[in-house]
């Protein structure tokens, strides 16, 4: 399963190459306003960074303005997504972007049966947002095993990125239903290299390496 970072914090982003685990990155207009900057320095320093897909987000509500937008952020680098909302309007978009060879990838899907137009669209990803399906009551993993099986049953090769992500416990659920990638905050990252007992191992080892006489370093 891929990793991706979903954040517009290029600290974030750049501490998360250096472990090596970083494969692409996820934006949103909040996230991007949450950085203070100016929308295209906040791309140019991602897109210099990450040479994995950066998934960009259209904000117009019609087809036409959509498309336009994304035919500009596509402009801005070779491995540019267009982040497409779930409406009948952004299906318009994703079939067109996709025929020109833009990938674009369908955001804030909440049911298997949108996942399931976005898939019939065309679009290259499409983005299940777990977290929120959980904050009013409902299940998110359910919906990222449904739309799994259903991609599975008909061969479908639209990716499928766990959006929405809250804790490490998504990350690990999603890599056990096999979905292709999950985009999870910087915070979430973090977490998943903890553990207790490996700190205490650590602590263990280095007082007992005290211990060894003539040490080389
Ligand atoms: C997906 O690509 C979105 O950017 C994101 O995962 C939304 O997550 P949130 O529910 O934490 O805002």
């Amino acid at each position: 399963m891929k990793f991706f970072l979903d954040t517009a914090d290029i600290d974030q982003i750049r501490k998360a190459n250096e472990w090596g685990i970083l494969d692409g990155v996820t934006t949103n207009p909040t996230l991007i306003s949450k950085t203070g900057k100016p929308f295209m320095e906040v791309v140019k320093e991602i897109l210099k960074e990450v040479d994995g897909p950066v998934s960009l987000e259209t904000v117009s509500l019609d087809a036409e303005g959509m498309i336009k937008e994304g035919r500009m952020l596509a402009e801005l680098g070779e491995n540019v997504v267009v982040k497409i909302p779930m409406t009948p309007e952004g299906m318009k978009a994703v079939q067109v972007l996709e025929s020109e060879g833009i990938p674009t990838n369908v955001t804030l899907v909440f049911s298997p049966a949108q996942a399931l137009i976005a898939a019939k669209a065309g679009a290259s990803y499409v983005s299940p947002f777990v977290g929120r399906v959980d904050d009013v009551s409902g299940e998110g993993m359910k919906l990222i095993r449904e739309v799994k099986e259903i991609f599975t049953n008909y061969e479908i090769d639209t990716q499928i990125i766990v959006a929405s992500v809250r804790h490490p416990m998504h990350v690990v659920e999603a890599a056990l239903i096999g979905a292709d990638i999950c985009t999870m905050p910087f915070s979430v990252m973090e977490k998943l290299f903890k553990h207790p007992l490996t700190d205490k191992g650590i602590e263990l080892f280095l007082k007992d390496w005290e211990k060894v006489p003539e040490k080389p370093f």
